[in-house]
């Protein structure tokens, strides 16, 4: 029988062979916004390596959205012709190319993880103005207060969200995820850690999701209705206010689901550096189950699903439809053949290229 893993699922016109995705994960080495030759090398054998479908980095809306200097944009025409080449790759190896279009909000203007993770520091040029619901840092190691977005701010940058849209549609992706998750700008607004507007953004849980909602019915009307509408949010903060935070996420998931929204990835809000978050393997699990229970949504997820055992089990569990493996797919990004070999597939070798799987199978 084949591992649930390994079964075929299908969402609008998007048919993904497995259940394993490479869930989007910043490279933090575009120059100028413009994905390189690291990109296409780097989410081919991604690819290659057997995944179904394979999401793009958090892809900056605009220039200020980004995280650091060196994250991927999609804000000018220009930057469709890498996106496209990046798009190519992941398609001829049979998965399915999905982009995360983002905009950082309070945690933009960052030097690179591993070179310091904190906000580029006053005056240095690289550095730019960031902007959020409410002028309030995030602390810890990003103290940069924001500028609180006027009106004319929130409609533009969600000006910005449709017109990346568009341009993800013409450089070839059938997935689309948009980031409103891990403290960045919309999670922002759904967040009573970063979000003390007093206007119709702001407020209740109404006014909180406001920026959410209508970001989402603006991409639904240039985003293909054939091809996935996702979106990635923190639905728990691990904060104390646990049960609050889960019970707004679901309620403002099902008006997601009223708007288009065909599936949510589960995950952390991020909002606060004060959060006890209770990392381990497949920490995350109860949660999406929950989400999906409640809205009927199809959902994903990841965070320390990194065994083959523990990801076909969320999925033999109902607890995912599909399950992102993220670091254990950087240490290989052969992974999914791994799994294959440890669930039992019949013909493992044929989850990679036929140029790998022939020699693989034969003179064994
Ligand atoms: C990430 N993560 C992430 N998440 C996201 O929504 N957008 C992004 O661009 C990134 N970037 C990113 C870069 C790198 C290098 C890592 C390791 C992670 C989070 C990622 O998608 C995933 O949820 C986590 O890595 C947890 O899954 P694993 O790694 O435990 O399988």
């Amino acid at each position: 029988m084949t591992p649930a893993l390994f079964t075929p699922f299908a969402l609008k016109d998007a048919h993904l062979r497995n259940r394993i995705a490479v869930p989007p994960m910043c490279q933090y080495v575009a120059v100028d916004g413009f994905t390189t030759d690291w990109h296409a090398v780097h989410y081919a054998s991604l690819a290659r390596g057997g995944s179904s479908l394979v999401i793009v980095e958090a892809t900056a809306v605009s220039p200020e959205g980004r995280i650091t200097p060196g994250c991927a944009g999609l804000w000018n025409d220009r930057q469709i012709a890498g996106m496209a080449t990046v798009a190519r790759e992941i398609k001829a190896a049979g998965a399915v190319a999905g982009i995360q279009l983002a905009h950082a909000g309070r945690k933009a203007s960052a030097n690179r993880p591993w070179e310091g993770d904190d906000h580029i520091a006053d005056g240095d040029p690289r550095g730019w103005e960031t902007i959020s619901p409410s002028a309030i840092a995030y602390g810890a190691n990003l103290p940069q207060v924001p500028r609180e977005m006027t009106h004319e701010d929130i409609m533009r940058v969600q000006a910005d969200f449709v017109a990346a849209t568009r341009r993800a549609v013409e450089a070839g992706f059938e997935w689309l995820e948009l980031h409103f998750a891990h403290g960045y700008l919309a999670q922002s607004f759904f967040s009573v850690h970063a979000n003390h507007r007093t206007d119709e953004y702001g407020g209740d849980l109404a006014g909180r999701s406001r920026f959410l909602l209508e970001t989402l019915r603006a991409v639904r009307k240039v985003w293909p209705e054939t091809f996935p509408l996702t979106a990635r949010f923190g639905v728990i903060e691990f904060d104390g206010r646990d049960e609050e935070t889960l019970e707004e996420a679901i309620t403002l998931t099902h008006q997601f689901k009223a708007e288009g929204l065909d599936m949510l990835n589960v995950s952390v809000g991020f909002s606060t550096p004060d959060a006890q978050i209770p990392w381990g393997p497949a920490f995350l699990a109860p949660i999406a189950e929950r989400v999906h229970r409640e809205t009927g949504l199809p959902v994903a997820s990841s965070w320390g699903i990194d065994t083959p055992l523990l990801a076909n089990g969320v999925v033999e569990q109902k607890q995912m439809d599909l399950v992102m493996v993220g670091r254990a797919q950087l240490a290989d990004p052969h992974w999914p053949y791994v799994a294959a070999l440890k669930l039992g597939l019949d013909r493992p070798s044929w989850v990679l290229p036929p140029s790998y799987a022939h020699w693989l199978e034969r003179y064994r």
